[in-house]
């Protein structure tokens, strides 16, 4: 439950509340810094700051002890379990996220309440813990750092050219602030991130000609950085979710007599999907755009007969408007947190002509429910 990845509904309960506890002691620590406010709000504050402080002292405990319960642990040594998280970051986020509550109890004592709960300020460091996406973001930059380097060096190259440049134009005109390299080089940093303080301006021909290529050359830069990163995203969050599909894959057994070759195929057009309780998936009528495999979880089929059935882990769902290429037969909701696998139409019919025998058993299990339905409508017009 305390895993921050956890989909569990109790998991997701507590992440909110966490989040929340969060928000509302960030807040105070925001508003406390007003020295306007009335005592008695100040009072509050300090009140929900304490408390909150409580609360994620409570929690850096029960993390603490919770800690050799990790998968990853060794059985016997849960000691050096709690030691090893206690210097993670995650185990040092936390103490920090401690320290207010007692910076906060000994600064009523020395520097009064106000002064220490700006220490609280550390608890957004919390707020990564929720960010999944920063281990990405590091693996990235790791993954990119030759193309990061090179443009991190064109913008020293780019950056010293012009500070030289505007320092020999304009040092006679300002030597306030272009008569020394590291001025220039301010004015050069300012001016290529396209940030534009205007504290230092270029009034020379020659300086404002630089300074319109820097400028030209600052959005260059940035908008280089920006694709950089961005495909890097892309590429690695394929590649996560590749990972992902391949661990879910096996649970569905229509695909496990498949050779390794034809399923890495599948598994590079499968995309991974967490469904919490009582969620539509499909509503009978529905143009028939993916099918679905549930790897774990329950979904509900409701038919248009009034009956239900329902599927387990394994079991798909969904390939009965791709077949006939028809609306959805019925109305499909999930009963429990549920994973599942989504092929899209598209994908579908390309694996279904590059691999006979998977269509096969999605076709005949099609027209086992089709016969199904069928039986179930003529039983309910005899009644
Ligand atoms: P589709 O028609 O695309 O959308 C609704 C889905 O419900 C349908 O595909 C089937 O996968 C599923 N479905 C319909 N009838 C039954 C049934 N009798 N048993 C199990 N699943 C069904």
């Amino acid at each position: 439950m305390l895993r921050y990845s956890d989909n569990s509904t109790a998991g997701r309960r507590w992440q909110s509340i966490h989040l929340t506890t969060l928000g509302i002691g960030l807040l105070a620590v925001i508003l406390l810094s007003i020295g306007a406010l009335p005592h008695e709000i100040k009072h509050v504050m300090r009140l929900v700051i304490w408390l909150v402080s409580m609360v994620f002292l409570v929690e850096y405990l029960v993390r603490l002890w919770v800690a050799p319960e990790s998968s990853r642990a060794d059985p016997h040594k849960p000691n050096l379990t709690r030691l090893r998280w206690a210097t993670s970051i995650p185990g040092l986020i936390g103490l920090l996220a401690v320290m207010p509550a007692v910076m906060l109890a000994v600064g009523y004592g020395i520097t009064g309440a106000d002064t220490a709960s700006v220490f609280c300020i550390l608890w957004v460091l919390k707020l990564g813990l929720h960010a999944p996406a920063f281990g990405t973001l590091a693996r990235v930059v790791s993954n990119e750092r030759a193309p990061l380097t090179s443009i991190f060096i064109l913008f020293g190259i780019v950056l010293m050219m012009a500070a030289t440049g505007a320092h020999m134009l304009e040092r006679l005109e300002q030597p306030q602030q272009f008569g020394t390299l590291p001025g220039a080089l301010w004015w050069a940093v300012v001016t290529l991130t396209t940030t534009g303080y205007g504290d230092v301006v270029p009034v020379t021909v020659g300086g404002r000609m630089i300074a319109a290529v820097l400028m030209i050359c600052g959005i260059a830069v940035l908008a280089l950085l920006t694709g950089v990163l961005a495909t890097g995203f892309a590429q690695e969050e394929r590649r996560r979710e590749y990972l992902r599909v391949w661990d879910q894959v096996s649970r569905v057994p229509i695909f496990a007599s498949l050779g390794v070759v034809t399923l890495s195929e599948i598994v590079s057009k499968l995309r991974t999907r967490f469904y919490p309780p009582r969620i539509t998936v499909m509503r009978q009528g529905d143009p028939g755009d993916s099918m679905f495999f549930i790897t774990s979880g329950e979904v509900e089929v409701r038919l248009p007969n009034g009956g239900s059935v329902r599927l387990g882990d394994g079991a798909f769902f969904g390939e009965m408007s791709l077949l006939e290429r028809q609306p959805r037969t019925a109305t499909v909701a999930t009963t429990k947190p549920t994973t599942m696998l989504v092929l899209y139409a598209s994908d579908f019919y390309e694996i279904a002509s590059h691999i006979p025998a998977l269509a096969k058993a999605v076709e005949v299990e099609a027209q086992r429910r089709r016969e199904e339905n069928l039986g179930r409508q003529a039983a309910e017009h005899k009644r």
